[in-house]
């Protein structure tokens, strides 16, 4: 018996790297899916229908069931499409997988206001569609006494929520943005049975991160591979069993560490009884220690901030931004 038997999922950008994994690993588990993709390339052009049938056909021919849909998140009617795909093929919809990603790196004084709508398009407003046509279903069913578990499980990444990295400008606020919608989701939906949890992985192999320096290396022979992007399949399966008690979480996976986010937190602060001046509060908030990007940014790549390295820091920072 799998921990899935019986439920329907719909994955978003299933066609690919850990959306495709997540679409396997579900399957052997038990679930019928939905296999979602446009076959895009990283920037959200061209298409390839062969993408989500590719995925489709090997988890028919593992003995699984599974149909594609070639819909984009981002269009209002193909995401209400790719939810009724799963009513026509398999009678419900249990479980929605919003994984579906592009990128547009640039600095910010480069982007322009197609690439920007463009990324937050596929990853913000296109997590918010599927999952809207999706709770529409959900509401339904609750109202007609249906009292099954569903589940969406949204994705975002360390790039918006720990690491502030140069020219991922509207990347980094669309995944942002997946962690708030996920809780306010959570908090929404759960009148009507619906669990929303978001998943945030980190150094997974696909085309997305083959120049993150160490991602690319050929991996070790046999063995476990933490870098393989698989490792987010039983994180995403867990959140999405029908058994699961969590809701309203962000979980980071990196290989097999798996962290839960606590997301902006209260640091200090100061008050006063009446309203502040602007010198006044410069004077109080100047005595007030506050993060930094660039330490943030250098915990992320595994070191910690001295002068020199601001310096080398920003060089990099320089160097990216100069490339276009
Ligand atoms: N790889 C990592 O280490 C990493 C790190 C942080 C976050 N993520 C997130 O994980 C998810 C999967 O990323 P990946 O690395 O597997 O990328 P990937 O490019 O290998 O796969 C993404 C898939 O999404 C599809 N897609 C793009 N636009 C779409 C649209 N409009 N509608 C439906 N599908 C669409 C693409 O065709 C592609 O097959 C993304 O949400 C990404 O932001 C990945």
């Amino acid at each position: 018996m799998g921990s899935l038997d019986g439920r329907v999922v719909l994955i978003t950008g299933a066609g690919r790297g850990i959306g495709r994994e997540e679409a396997l690993f579900f399957a052997a588990e038990g679930a019928k899916i939905v296999v979602n993709d446009p076959g895009v390339e990283i920037d959200g052009t061209g298409g390839d229908a062969g993408v989500a049938a590719g995925v489709a056909e090997e988890i028919v021919a593992r003995g699984g069931q599974a149909v594609a849909s070639t819909d984009s998140v981002s269009d209002w009617e193909g995401a209400r499409r790719m939810v009724a795909t799963a009513l026509d093929a398999f009678g419900d919809l249990h479980v929605v997988v919003n994984n579906a990603a592009i990128e547009r790196n640039l600095g910010l004084a480069d982007l322009g206001e197609d690439e920007f709508d463009d990324v937050v398009a596929v990853k913000l407003k296109g997590t918010f569609a599927v999952t809207r046509w999706a709770a529409r279903h959900w509401r339904e069913r609750h109202v007609a006494g249906d009292r099954v578990d569903r589940a969406v499980v949204n994705t975002s990444s360390g790039s918006g929520l720990l690491n502030p990295l140069p020219t991922q400008a509207a990347y980094a606020s669309a995944n942002a943005g997946v962690a708030a919608l996920t809780t306010v989701a959570a908090l929404e939906l759960g009148r009507y049975g619906v669990r929303v949890n978001c998943v945030s992985p980190s150094m997974a192999r696909t085309r997305l991160t083959l120049e993150v320096p160490g991602v690319g290396a050929e991996p070790p022979a046999g063995g476990f591979d933490p870098l393989h992007p698989s490792a987010v399949a039983p994180v995403a399966a867990f959140l999405a069993a029908a058994d699961c008690p969590v809701t309203g979480q962000v979980l980071s996976v990196r290989g097999s560490t798996v962290t839960v986010n606590q997301g902006w937190s209260r640091g200090p602060s100061v008050h006063q009884a009446g309203p502040w001046t602007v010198a006044g509060l410069a004077a109080e908030l100047g005595g007030v220690p506050l993060e930094d990007p660039f330490d943030k940014l250098a915990q992320a790549l595994g070191g910690a901030l001295g002068v020199t390295g601001r310096d080398q820091l920003q060089e990099m920072i320089n160097a990216q931004l100069d490339r276009r």
